[in-house]
């Protein structure tokens, strides 16, 4: 078993795909790996909540929600997420991994068609095939190819669900809300739009696209760990969804609620993220300065927001130049093939509110 094992390790380092666990200087203002786009993972108000709480609860949360691990908080945490996106009821699980993984395949089925973008996350898709539903796939942000695809194969289903992210973790780029929600309604078939990457970010006091867009999918999911500052995720749907995701999703009810200071920071994050228009307002003028400075240099970024995507072919090309950032003192992640298709591989630089013009020059001038 082992020297099987061994075998696929070794053809992983021939390809130069192999993955291992990097050591990042977090507080170095040259790290554009880390997805704390507004800073809030050291925020002193979030160590204060969480102590806090700590002090009074303890630190494990001792069971699932089910059991002893429902504490107030987590469900004050709900009803303020409802409430910010004018959702009927949100749900929090332990990961967006954990509940796009297992929240599809409780509402969906063998019967089931979803059709998803082709650039949605592992967790989205692996839910999807866990579903055993049908799986189709639309090129990414093609709705034309969306709508053919609902067109040749709707009627043969019962359910159809189509899947998207919002603002997509690779490219940086924005999905087409409005058309989406418009080709879904047409032929009756649920939405579900992940907003991990906008949420605290985009929209009115952060609020995520779909509010911005004036869409209303049929799920939300949104994480703590990335705008945040925290962990965990959530999805928002309607009241029955929620009953029933309580009753019958085993991802949500066989697990350990997450600890006391998680919950209590991220009620503490969502406060704070509602007044940050200075911090979203500064990302997005840092992301425009940075397109703006390395399109000097000849090189297109890929990406409208805080993700922006440089495209860098061949794992091996994107490693050499991964350590010489390195030794520059630059953390930026290196996506390579196959987490991306060959030839896109790329930096992904994920910008934070406290880069300041100085770090984007520093970065610039390396290329
Ligand atoms: C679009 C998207 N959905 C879900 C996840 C998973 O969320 P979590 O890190 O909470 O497991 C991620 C990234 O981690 C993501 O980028």
């Amino acid at each position: 078993m082992e020297s099987d094992l061994q075998k696929t390790l070794a053809s992983l380092k021939e390809s130069s795909s192999y993955r291992y666990l990097p050591i990042v200087d977090h507080v170095s203002s040259y790290n554009f790996q880390s997805n704390d786009y507004l800073n809030l993972a050291t925020n002193t108000a979030l160590f204060d909540a969480a102590s806090d709480a700590m002090k009074h609860y303890g630190f494990g949360s001792t069971g699932s929600r089910l059991l002893s691990g429902n504490y107030d908080m987590l469900t004050t945490l709900e009803e303020s997420l409802a409430t910010f996106l004018g959702k009927e009821r949100v749900l929090v699980f332990n990961s967006g991994f954990q509940l796009n993984s297992g929240v599809i395949p409780t509402l969906y089925g063998k019967n089931d068609l979803i059709i998803a973008d082709k650039y949605c996350h592992a967790s989205l898709l692996d839910g999807i095939k866990f579903s055993g539903a049908t799986m189709k796939r639309f090129n990414h942000n093609d709705m034309a190819h969306l709508n053919d695809l609902l067109q040749k194969n709707r009627s043969f289903y019962k359910r159809c669900l189509i899947v998207t992210e919002s603002l997509f973790s690779m490219d940086g780029d924005r999905a087409p809300l409005k058309s989406f929600q418009d080709l879904a309604d047409k032929h009756y078939a649920d939405t579900m739009v992940d907003e991990a990457h906008s949420l605290g970010v985009l929209g009115e006091a952060g609020r995520g696209l779909c509010f911005q867009e004036g869409v209303s999918p049929t799920y939300i999911v949104g994480t703590f760990g990335k705008a945040m500052g925290s962990c965990g995720a959530f999805i928002a749907a309607s009241t029955i969804v929620c009953d029933y995701l309580i009753n019958c999703c085993r991802a949500f009810i066989y697990t350990t609620a997450l600890p006391v200071p998680v919950i209590a920071a991220t009620n503490q994050a969502l406060a704070l993220i509602q007044h940050m228009d200075l911090e979203r307002d500064h990302l997005h003028v840092t992301a425009r300065y940075f397109t703006k400075m390395m399109k000097q240099k000849s090189y297109d970024l890929l990406g409208d927001h805080h993700i922006l995507s440089l495209i860098y072919p061949g794992n091996r090309a994107l490693l050499d130049r991964y350590s010489q950032l390195k030794d520059a003192g630059i953390a930026v992640a290196a996506i390579r093939h196959p987490t991306v298709p060959k030839g896109k591989e790329r930096f992904r630089f994920s910008l934070k509110s406290s880069h300041t013009k100085a770090d984007i020059d520093y970065v610039v001038e390396q290329f």
